[in-house]
């Protein structure tokens, strides 16, 4: 939720850690700060609102020039967000500067212990007691590594911390626990950063922290030790990005970049799943085939746009595999006793990797013996780290607050889990998997034909600039897209709009049908069910009531004509797979008329790209 920059080496810190939360700022925006260390002081300047903010008063006047510098990006816990609760924080005498990502769940207790010691608080933040916390002990004679040691020894909760000392101008210290923070090595200059988009302009070489560590970084040193000083050894990668993977790409919104590079992704996603023979194979999958064997229940845990990619997944896993699934909301899951033990399989799905609810869910389940897969776009994040197994998307980096294409290739791999799943129970032949990995396989394609008509849809969406309210329908597989198409739109283009299954309308939705209500309806593709007939009575049923009915319906289904106000035509797809191809013209839609409505697409406001808090 918040980002955090810091920095030691001969550039100027400032512009530095500048560029890092600019690349970060998808994290949260509701202040921005930068502190360094010059002629012996600190110098601070924080804001509250976007970057902009920031970037404006520096231009004005510039902090002093500085080889040593931390920034931060809020998304606010502790207090409202106006410039005395921004980051950096300071102690009482300004030797230590800190910014923090998390939430000290002590900070109450640790309050009054410094409010008992004489400090004045400033602001409405824990950070702000933490940083009051490592001055004390700096004044009383630590440096600022063992500082740090002391006071996380202290701490509960969720954070990263990263400070700077006044007095010690070329060290920056940092720790961790249940929160992210990356180090990039460079040549006489390290870095740090909530990701590594924070510095993959400067460096690609990088450090994965572990839990519960402190990073200790000087320009030509880099070391890491626990929280009592012992030295542990952390994991060197190389970050194969590309920059340009960050930029917008001709795009005015990443979200709309992300929108058309779902064909690719979801292409990406696919690639190395089969062997030459045919074998559906899982790479990164680290669960043994008995083990999957055994499993005789799946609980799918997620939160937001990947709960309903959950939702999808129970229609594919239940249907290809026999195998019970529930779907549980993150935040739910632990505090209603569930019931899970060694045969139960927790799929974790989770775009960013470090949302907290999905994180504590999982921790909650390991202690429970249950095996834990996760299915995450975030490679080393921090549910893939605390998981058995893990399916990573491959849909590149998300920007846009708004998920779009991490939804769609995490739909890929809960198909993809749902048939390795049955080939492994021996639950479908080689050949049905075969069919279905082939259609899969086909799915880039339909995603274009349907990109190939956004015109259309940003037509109906500039039509719908002042309504107040829309509603979603769909059934099956259809009913998740119809909940994530209303999420797209609340989120974008805060109105009101309700996803609903189209069986359940009757029972009390249709009373806020009235005239000229727009109703989105995704009718399932004919097959031997009864599924789109059923649908065609629902959408009959509002239309009767005066709604104005807009209908995603596949290419050829002539029955839908009499009833549909407008007609958005979908490829010919099976059912359970529809929602790959349903989504699209729903995140067209709400992309376009948040645009008109004059929203910040990318940094819907209220919003963070992953929630670090529970
Ligand atoms: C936040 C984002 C949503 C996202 C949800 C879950 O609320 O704004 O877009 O769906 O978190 O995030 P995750 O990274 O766990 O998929």
């Amino acid at each position: 939720m918040c980002g955090i920059v810091g920095y030691v080496g001969p550039r100027s810190a400032q512009d530095t850690v500048i560029d890092g939360l600019r690349r970060l700022e998808y994290r949260g925006y509701d202040s921005a700060g930068v502190a360094v260390v010059s002629g012996g002081d600190l110098h601070v300047e924080k804001r509250a609102g976007k970057l902009a903010n920031l970037e404006k008063v520096l231009d004005e006047e510039s902090l002093p020039t500085a080889g040593i510098g931390i920034g931060h990006t809020r998304w606010a816990t502790h207090g409202p967000p106006n410039d005395v609760n921004a980051h950096p924080h300071t102690g009482g005498a300004r030797r230590i500067a800190l910014v923090h990502n998390g939430i000290i769940e002590n900070f109450v207790e640790l309050r009054d212990r410094v409010e008992d010691d004489d400090h004045e608080l400033l602001s409405d933040t824990d950070t702000e007691i933490v940083a009051h916390l490592v001055e004390l002990q700096v004044e009383s004679g630590f440096d600022l590594t063992t500082a740090m040691q002391r006071v996380c020894q202290q701490l509960d909760g969720a954070f990263t911390l990263v400070a700077i000392d006044s007095e010690d101008p070329d060290t920056v210290v940092a720790a961790r626990r249940n929160s992210p923070l990356v180090v990039g090595l460079g040549e006489g200059e390290n870095f740090l950063g909530s990701d590594v988009a924070a510095f993959i302009e400067f460096t690609r070489e990088a450090l994965e922290l572990g839990q519960d560590q402190i990073v200790v970084m000087t320009r030509d040193h880099v070391e890491v030790t626990d929280f009592w000083g012992r030295p542990v050894e952390a994991k060197r990668f190389h970050v194969d990005w590309d920059l340009s993977a960050a930029e917008k790409d001709g795009h005015d919104w990443f979200m709309r970049k992300e929108i058309f590079e779902q064909p690719r992704t979801v292409a990406d996603s696919l690639i190395g799943r089969r062997t030459k023979s045919g074998q559906l194979q899982l790479d990164e999958m680290r669960l043994a085939d008995e083990e999957l064997r055994d499993v005789d229940k799946i609980i799918i845990i997620a939160c937001g746009t990947s709960f309903y990619a959950g939702m999808v997944a129970k229609y594919a896993i239940e249907h290809w595999t026999r195998t019970p699934v529930e779907v549980e909301l993150a935040s739910e899951f632990r505090y209603r006793d569930p019931i899970i033990d060694a045969t139960t399989l927790i799929v974790a799905i989770s775009q960013s990797g470090e949302t907290a609810d999905t994180l504590h869910a999982i921790m909650h389940a390991r202690a429970q013996k249950a095996k834990v897969l996760a299915i995450c776009n975030t490679n080393r994040s921090s549910i893939p780290r605390e998981s058995d197994a893990v399916i990573y998307t491959h849909a590149g980096p998300e920007i846009g607050v708004a998920s779009t294409k991490g939804f769609l290739t995490q739909l890929v791999a809960c198909y993809l889990l749902a048939l390795y799943i049955a080939q492994v129970k021996g639950t479908r032949f080689g050949d049905e998997i075969d069919e279905i990995m082939e259609q899969l396989e086909a799915m880039p394609d339909h995603i274009e034909t349907v990109l190939g008509s956004a015109a259309t849809v940003y037509d109906l969406a500039r039509a719908h600039v002042g309504t107040r309210s829309v509603l979603f329908l769909g059934r099956h597989a259809g009913y998740p897209v119809a909940l994530e198409g209303a999420l797209k739109l609340k989120e974008l283009a805060y109105i009101h709009a309700e996803g609903f299954a189209a069986g359940e309308l009757k029972h009390g939705p249709i009373a806020l049908i009235e005239e000229g209500l727009p109703v989105l309806c995704v009718v399932p593709p004919k097959g031997r069910d009864q599924l789109h007939g059923k649908m065609l009575s629902g959408i009959q049923e509002v239309r009767a009531r005066g709604a104005r009915t807009i209908c995603l319906a596949e290419e050829g289904d002539a029955s839908i004509e009499p009833y549909a106000d407008v007609l958005i035509r979908l490829p010919k797809v099976p059912v359970l797979l529809q929602p790959l191809v349903a989504i699209v013209p729903l995140q067209l839609f709400a992309c376009e008329l948040a645009t008109a409505l004059g929203h910040d697409v990318d940094q819907p406001r209220n919003l963070a790209k992953s929630v670090t808090v529970e």
